[in-house]
């Protein structure tokens, strides 16, 4: 197939699909919140004449074309945005106070409605499955969507998602085989004391100080316990506990995240957490309780195959000299929960263009996309989808 008449359909629909990013970027919803998302998505997709169930996931959107026999290969955009306030220098900013597309879901939803406009008008030689979940954020709505059968009926074989990337320029774009993104959880840990004058710390169970000692100690977890040659994170985030000078509180409340490239190394780091805390705070005469609060994600493996099929079209599409190998990123994706089930891949699209002040990392609320990335972003999807089907 002649991958160059994808990128010209693509960059011919072009504003058609800026056009989608800039109104999903004015109107951002968070996690299970995107009905405005979603009511879009679906317009969208009854103009160009395609079926979809909805809802599934509570807010997402499952569309599918195609003969129903043959191979079945899906592609997969996530919709939600991010508390943030938006300070980009945009002229379509944010028009909601607090909430902000610091991510480019607004860009992953756009690009792959973008794909099934292409596809639409293509004879499909099996199914092509259309992913458009929420929650992403935290949210873990990739699970929920396996949960309710996104993978199955037909069943899917290959999975891919694209995530813009502004570490790499526009025109670029990157990936590895093997775990790509990591394994996350977030940790709350309330270190609980007997509060008192603090004039009379005798009196009193400090937890300012036991809190100190634990924080400290979570630290050689990293440094002293794991091989230098795996990877693991133990960030201590937010510290909060007292009000006054001479006041030594009942409890302080610490939070973190812990990642790893391994479900083990995750559970590992958990469980090392849960005995510091607990013999740190005992031996300072504190209690400590540690909740992981859910939604702990999977690493996001992408198939060694697969990756090299991705590799191979994007190369034929941009050129093997903007095709990256990546090393793996400490970010969590719950495009993981896909990759649990069937072979997937996940590719990052580079958007980073310094002369446009493309330049701030993604959760900034000076995030900017180039937005000349997102016809490749579409001729991707499609072209993976389309050669997919020809094996
Ligand atoms: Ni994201």
């Amino acid at each position: 197939m002649d991958l160059d008449i994808v990128m010209k359909e693509s960059e011919n629909i072009k504003d058609w699909i800026v056009d989608i990013r800039r109104e999903l970027h004015r109107f951002p919803e968070l996690m299970y919140e995107e009905h405005r998302t979603n009511a879009l998505v679906r317009e969208k997709l009854d103009e160009l004449g395609i079926e979809y169930e909805f809802p599934i996931a509570e807010t997402g959107v499952l569309a599918k074309i195609g003969d129903g026999d043959g191979p079945c290969v899906a592609l997969r955009a996530d919709m939600d945005a991010l508390p943030i306030q938006e300070m980009a220098d945009v002229d379509f900013k944010s028009e909601v106070d607090g909430k902000m597309h610091a991510c480019g879901h607004d860009c992953h939803t756009a690009m792959l409605l973008g794909a099934a406009k292409i596809l639409s008008q293509r004879e499909i030689n099996g199914t092509v499955k259309f992913l458009f979940q929420p929650a992403e954020e935290g949210g873990a709505g990739g699970e929920k969507m396996t949960q309710e059968g996104a993978l199955e009926n037909p069943a899917v074989e290959r999975i891919f998602g694209l995530h813009v990337w502004p570490f790499i320029p526009t025109g670029q774009i990157g990936s590895r085989a093997g775990a790509f993104l990591a394994a996350t959880s977030f940790m709350d840990i309330e270190v609980v004391g007997t509060g008192g004058h603090a004039a009379a710390p005798h009196t009193c169970v400090d937890p300012v100080l036991a809190s100190s000692r634990i924080i400290d100690s979570l630290q050689s977890i990293v440094s002293r316990e794991t091989d230098p040659l795996e990877s693991a994170v133990v960030s201590i985030t937010a510290v909060n506990g007292g009000s006054a000078h001479n006041v030594i509180p009942e409890s302080v409340a610490i939070k973190g995240t812990l990642r790893s490239l391994t479900m083990d190394g995750l559970t590992n780091l958990q469980k090392r957490v849960d005995e510091i805390c607990g013999l740190v705070g005992r031996a300072n005469g504190c209690e400590v309780n540690v909740v992981y609060p859910g939604n702990d994600y999977p690493p996001t493996f992408n198939d060694p195959e697969t990756w090299e099929f991705a590799k191979g079209v994007a190369e034929s599409m941009i050129g093997a000299e903007n095709v990256n190998e990546l090393p793996p990123v400490m970010g969590g994706e719950d495009f993981a929960y896909y990759t649990q089930k069937t072979k997937g891949c996940f590719v990052v699209i580079g958007v980073g263009n310094p002369n446009k002040g493309c330049i701030y990392s993604v959760h900034h609320p000076q995030f900017k996309v180039d937005e000349d990335a997102l016809p490749l972003g579409t001729a991707l999807h499609v072209s993976f989808a389309l050669e997919s089907l020809l094996k």
